[in-house]
């Protein structure tokens, strides 16, 4: 698997059924270093969120509690799923993947991020997207 693409991490899990459990992300051992935390939360579940990319930013995703859904794109148009339903698994996102998600109203998303927030660096648009296919040729 590169790098590079979107990638499930598992987080190693320490604990058992009795007590619970904890896991851990630290810089050791990430393909980045986190230089931001963001979580969102109350999502209704009829809501569709994302529909953008990123040109810097690299995330890793934890559903640190219900179910969400990836939809990633790159800009050749290749199409990826993913479910995130286990607090720990995450999701590794590269630039240049638009994305759509999909929340269960109990679902609270926890983004790791390689960059601090900086609007300019969104791609909001999907044109605009598209178009970056024919200038990365
Ligand atoms: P956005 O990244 O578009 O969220 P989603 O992909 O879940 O739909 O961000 C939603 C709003 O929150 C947008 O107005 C920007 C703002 N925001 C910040 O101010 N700081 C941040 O770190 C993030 C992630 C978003």
């Amino acid at each position: 698997m590169l790098m590079h693409s979107p990638h499930l991490i598992n987080f190693s899990k320490v604990g058992s059924p009795d007590l619970g459990y904890i896991s851990v992300a630290q810089n050791s051992g990430l393909p980045f270093e986190i230089k931001r935390v963001y979580w969102t939360y109350f999502t209704p579940d009829s809501i569709i969120r994302g529909h953008h990319a990123h040109h810097q930013i690299e995330q890793i995703i934890i559903a640190t509690s219900g179910r969400i859904e990836f939809s990633l794109e790159d800009i050749n148009g290749h199409q990826q799923e993913f479910v995130l339903n286990s607090p720990n698994i995450g999701l590794y996102i590269p630039q240049l993947y638009w994305r759509t998600i999909k929340f269960s109203h109990n679902a609270v998303l926890m983004c790791l991020t390689s960059h601090e927030y900086d609007e300019s660096e969104y791609i909001r648009d999907y044109d605009e997207f598209k178009r970056m296919s024919l200038t990365a040729r």
